[in-house]
């Protein structure tokens, strides 16, 4: 009788697990990719800028607390924030003209942090608390699934496989393919690509709402390369990856940009 419920048991983990993993939405860039941009904007702040935000954090490094907005996530007290890590746009739609989500969203929500962060009646709890959710919504707003459809929420409703495994598109960009090429985040961010002051500065203009549109356009080419059902695998990687690392390089760039520009 034990051995038929342990039976049972293991047999039935067998059959959850997939269809789990496949229908909880999917969070952010995972950690690798948000600890890759803050690693990244480290690299461009001011000396001036560096001072003021170890005050605030305590001496946490920014690819530390990266991460903070996927860790309030599952506390009902920070439910608000919810909405702050992606935008929804129709396709090929500008941001201007997309229907808000009244909840906020990773614009509004980047603004409302910006706002905190220079407003000199604030106090330094909470301005501390915005810029961790601000180092973490402009990682976000570069992984170009979080500038998606609402049909499919971002890319989590289509279905694929990587590597064999279920998975959906939005995975796929957040962490399947980052954790599949298998460098730390530290790593990642020393192999940026060299780019030269002009480049840089091409990247560092424009405003939160402009790189949401650049963003929503790579999410456009995402969504035409990629099929229901599909098994992506190497070949996805060795096409993507790419972007995926030039994103997280123009995710810290812009973050640092911001940083220089409040403090
Ligand atoms: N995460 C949860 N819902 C989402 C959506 N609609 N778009 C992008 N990311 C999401
Ligand atoms: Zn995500
Ligand atoms: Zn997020």
């Amino acid at each position: 009788m034990k051995l038929k419920f342990i039976l049972l048991f293991c047999f039935s983990l067998f059959f959850l697990q997939p269809t789990q993993a496949s229908t909880v939405p999917a969070p952010e860039w995972g950690p690798t990719g948000h600890r890759t941009v803050g690693k990244i904007a480290d690299t461009y702040l001011k000396g001036s800028t560096k001072r003021a935000i170890q005050k605030l954090l305590k001496r946490h490094s920014l690819a530390f607390v990266s991460t903070y907005g996927d860790e309030i996530k599952s506390d009902d007290r920070y439910r608000k924030f919810g909405t702050w890590h992606y935008v929804n746009m129709e396709a090929n739609q500008s941001y201007e003209d997309s229907e808000k989500n009244p909840k906020g969203d990773a614009v509004t929500g980047a603004e409302y942090c910006v706002q905190v962060l220079k407003d000199k009646n604030a106090s330094d709890e909470d301005k501390a608390f915005y810029l961790k959710l601000l180092i973490h919504i402009i990682g976000d707003i570069h992984q170009p699934m979080h500038a998606g459809l609402a049909e499919d929420k971002g890319g989590n409703d289509i279905k694929v496989k990587w590597m064999g495994k279920s998975t959906n598109l939005h995975r796929v960009w957040d962490s399947d393919m980052i954790n599949g090429f298998d460098m730390s985040y530290t790593e990642l961010a020393d192999n940026a690509d060299a780019l030269s002051k002009a480049q840089i500065k091409v990247i560092e203009a424009g405003t939160i709402t402009d790189w949401v549109n650049e963003t929503h356009t790579l999410a456009n080419t995402v969504y035409k390369d990629v099929k229901t059902g599909d098994d992506l695998g190497y070949k996805y990687a060795y096409e993507n990856l790419t972007l995926a690392r030039s994103q997280l390089q123009k995710g810290g760039i812009r973050l640092a940009k911001l940083l220089n520009d409040i403090f």
